[in-house]
């Protein structure tokens, strides 16, 4: 009798194990069959009704049942096992023939191109990059710079004042003063930053618009040093090719002051519709910094010299990039963007 309903369980076990297929039906065997009301378990309380005598060998009968099904269900278990790894494995299968998935690729603004062009040549050289504030006292934007109180850029036409004494730096001249207060000897440095006027938007300006200032300050430094670094700058810029040219003008706090042209970096200097047939392009303004200036700024002018110079980031991100209009730079339309 215990015989057949060993032999039943034992057959049961079988065949729902060869059906399981998830580890959950594996699991329900095991507690259906050896649990604590497993149908095993029950027959093992029937052990007290089978005859003292035949207890041995009922019992060895039990026991041999309960090893096979445990084997069973290991044996079950070990298979599931090994069927999900291979499902698992064959789902994370690589095909490392497929082409990469493209990853979309930022590109940096025509500014940020051009002044990190502008840095890399005069750290080259030395210098360090420094930076001002854009809001400023009258005093470091004007005064400092010789710049009387009379002067045209000093118009609320110009200028955006905050009140009477703080307005929005017109220009990075400023933080030559901050550099030279700082009196740490020798200067040279640039500075580059975002500069305010007062200009309705068109294809050349802008309200707002970035300059780099350069200042050096040293004992015995001369026009020379000024014109060999400025075209140093340009031929590192635009081209070994590249001739430099300084013309006579004046800005307050430089003396002499000049503007300096590089030769048409298109044609070479023929002219063309680029440089509009003269061969030349204007790029900046410099000067050796005027005594007086130094003098505000507590730097003794018998001891030391110094020339500066301001280049307009926009105009040369422009000529570089073949850009036409100052606007597409503010704009930020990705599809102009994109192309640098
Ligand atoms: N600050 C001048 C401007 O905004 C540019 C300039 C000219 C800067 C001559 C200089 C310089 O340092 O020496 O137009």
């Amino acid at each position: 009798m215990i015989q057949q309903d060993l032999e039943r369980i034992r057959e049961e076990a079988r065949r729902r194990l060869s059906e399981a297929s998830v580890p959950e039906a594996v699991e329900k065997v095991r507690v259906e069959i050896l649990g604590k009301k497993g149908s095993l378990t029950e027959i093992l309380k029937g052990m007290k009704d089978v005859a003292q005598e035949d207890r041995p060998e009922v019992g060895q009968m039990v026991n041999d049942t309960r090893a096979a099904i445990e084997e069973a269900i290991r044996s079950a278990q070990q298979k599931m096992e090994e069927k999900l790894l291979k499902e698992r494995l064959s789902a994370e299968t690589i095909d490392v023939t497929l082409p990469g998935k493209e990853l979309p690729q930022g590109h940096l603004h025509p500014n940020t191109r051009a002044l990190n062009e502008l840095k890399e040549i005069f750290v080259g050289m030395g210098y360090e990059v420094m930076e001002g504030p854009e809001i400023e006292k009258d005093y470091y934007n004007f005064e400092a710079l010789n710049i009387p109180a009379d002067h045209p850029a000093k118009d609320e036409q110009d200028t955006f004042y905050i009140n009477g004494d703080i307005l929005l730096r017109t220009q990075t001249s400023s933080t030559q003063i901050h550099a030279m207060e700082a009196g740490r000897m020798p200067i040279r440095m640039i500075a580059p930053g975002r500069v305010y006027r007062s200009d309705a938007v068109d294809a050349t300006h802008s309200p707002t618009f970035h300059q780099v200032e350069g200042l050096v300050v040293d004992k015995g430094i001369t026009f020379a040093d000024l014109k060999g670094t400025l075209d140093e700058f340009s031929k590192a810029l635009f081209g070994k090719d590249t001739k430099t040219r300084f013309r006579p003008h004046h800005f307050p706090f430089t003396e002499p002051s000049a503007e300096m042209d590089v030769s048409c970096f298109k044609c070479g200097g023929k002219g063309c519709s680029f440089c509009k047939g003269e061969g030349w392009i204007e790029i900046l303004g410099c000067g050796m910094v005027h005594p007086h200036v130094l003098e505000m700024s507590g730097i003794d002018p018998k001891e030391y010299t110094g020339f500066a110079f301001g280049v307009g980031l926009e105009r040369i991100a422009l000529l570089k990039y073949g850009i036409d209009d100052m606007r597409l730079l503010y704009e930020n339309d990705a599809r102009f963007l994109e192309q640098f």
